[in-house]
């Protein structure tokens, strides 16, 4: 696959200086020159797609229990600024949507990270894929969609099989080429701490793409495009330049 999409990208929105997942960090890492933004994404309990890290409410909102425990109507009405800053309170948890009209008005791109909630993995595989493929219809770019979730990743290529998909991993198993082979992905998006120059070049004899997260180094990431990194996943927008 020819790879359209740019070197850096801004993880979770603008990675620590706003409150993740916002519009707000979108925002404010598209202030630093960011040209793509990874984010999280589930099910809200009315299906309606949104982004959020955690299973749970307490650590991003003022809400609490389950994300699938709630309606998209009460999570919009949930605080996900104030346990940042002050200067961020009353942002709101957008939905999918808003960010993929906001990303497509300013000619941004996008890596979905498929989060499910538990027991939601092929559900919500499916659903982001349905709706990727709507927003970016007649997109110059669409976006890259990933994920920790294998069941996630091959629901949204039975649905969306065009989508380009990436497969996540902390620890990099023996089988990590296989794995991705196997489910038609065009990346392997492995944790920085994993790759290695032969492990990328290995990727790229098996026609593999390579994305590294959460890279906040500035030596570490440049070390990683010398070895032929395709892109890298970073919070540190302030630090290492788009
Ligand atoms: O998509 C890369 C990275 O975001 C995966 O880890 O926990 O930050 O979603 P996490
Ligand atoms: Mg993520």
């Amino acid at each position: 696959m020819s790879w359209p999409y740019p070197r850096m990208v801004a993880h979770r929105g603008a990675g620590r200086l706003a409150p993740e997942n916002t519009l707000a960090a979108i925002r404010l890492g598209a202030s630093f020159g960011y040209a793509m933004f990874e984010f999280d994404v589930k099910l809200a309990g009315d299906g309606v797609l949104v982004l959020m890290h955690d299973a749970t409410l307490e650590r991003t909102t003022d809400g609490a229990g389950r994300v699938a425990g709630h309606a998209f109507g009460e999570l919009a009405r949930l605080d996900a600024g104030s346990w940042h800053s002050a200067a961020f309170a009353g942002e709101p948890i957008p939905t999918l949507e808003r960010v993929a009209r906001w990303l497509l008005r300013n000619g941004r791109m996008a890596n979905i990270e498929i989060k499910p909630c538990p027991g939601r993995e092929a559900e919500t595989g499916a659903a982001v894929a349905l709706e990727a493929r709507r927003l970016w219809q007649g997109a110059a770019t669409v976006p890259i969609l990933s994920s920790f979730s294998e069941e996630a990743l091959e629901a949204a290529r039975r649905v969306a099989p065009e989508l380009p998909r990436a497969l996540l991993f902390g620890e990099l198993p023996e089988d990590w080429a296989q794995r991705c082979l196997a489910l038609g992905c065009v990346a392997l998006d492995a944790h920085e701490a994993t790759l290695t120059e032969p492990v990328i070049a290995s990727a790229h004899r098996a026609g593999l793409r390579v994305i590294a997260y959460t890279v906040n180094d500035p030596a570490r990431a440049e070390a990683l495009i010398g070895w032929g990194l395709d892109s890298l996943i970073t919070d540190a927008v302030d630090l290492i330049a788009p």
